[in-house]
């Protein structure tokens, strides 16, 4: 529920005077996976392509945003919840401000990923299911936090012992345990393209 007593102001520079500015459409690439399945390495590969091809676009990192805006929350279901309405509202923004926003979040939950999307245009919410075993990711461990879990260590750990639920029907699927990030960044960035996105 929207807090009493305040009122909505239409910005003076609309989204799509901001979208002729920058030259290109904006939207949301919003990558979903296991911790460890290549998120990060993925969102920022492709804002790599994308900025080198002049589109104006910031990633927002789950480990990131939980240094500074989302330092308060921790990985319960609620604040996974909440961890993903706050990303969704922020990308919302970036969007109106006619920018190309990559999100890189576990977000767990289908219901909480459709919320982002009904938040938004049916053309500015791309999801993209970062698809890799849980195997190929415990195998990777950048970080040594599914070991950490396997030793109890850490609790409420995405794939261990707090669920992940795959993507129903998600726009796109980079599978890294079958493809190269070289590989993944080109897949997207032809979908992006074919469809008109870029
Ligand atoms: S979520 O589920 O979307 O709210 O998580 P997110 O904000 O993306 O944060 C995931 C990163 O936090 C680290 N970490 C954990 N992940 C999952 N479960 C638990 N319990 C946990 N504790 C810490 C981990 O580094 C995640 O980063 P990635 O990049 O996904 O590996």
């Amino acid at each position: 529920m929207a807090s009493s007593n305040v009122t909505w102001h239409e910005s003076s520079l609309s989204k799509d005077v901001r979208r002729v500015q920058n030259g290109h459409h904006s939207f949301v690439i919003w990558f979903t996976g296991l911790s460890g399945s290549g998120k990060s390495t993925a969102a920022n590969a492709v804002a790599a392509k994308l900025y080198k091809d002049g589109i104006s676009n910031y990633v927002l990192d789950g480990d990131n945003i939980r240094h500074g805006l989302n330092k308060d929350l921790g990985f319960s279901e609620d604040d996974r919840k909440e961890n993903i309405r706050r990303i969704g509202e922020v990308s919302k923004l970036f969007v109106d401000s006619g920018q190309v926003v990559l999100t890189a979040f576990i977000s767990p939950f289908q219901a909480d990923r459709d919320i982002v999307r009904d938040l938004l245009d049916e053309d500015e919410f791309i999801e993209v299911y970062v698809k890799c075993s849980l195997e190929e990711c415990e195998k990777r461990d950048p970080k040594g936090l599914y070991q950490k879990a396997r030793n109890g260590l850490i609790k409420d750990f995405t794939g261990i012992d707090s669920p992940y639920e795959e993507p129903k029907n998600p726009e796109f699927v980079l599978e890294t345990d079958r493809f190269s990030i070289e590989e993944c960044v080109d897949q997207l960035v032809n979908y992006l393209t074919e469809r008109n996105f870029i």
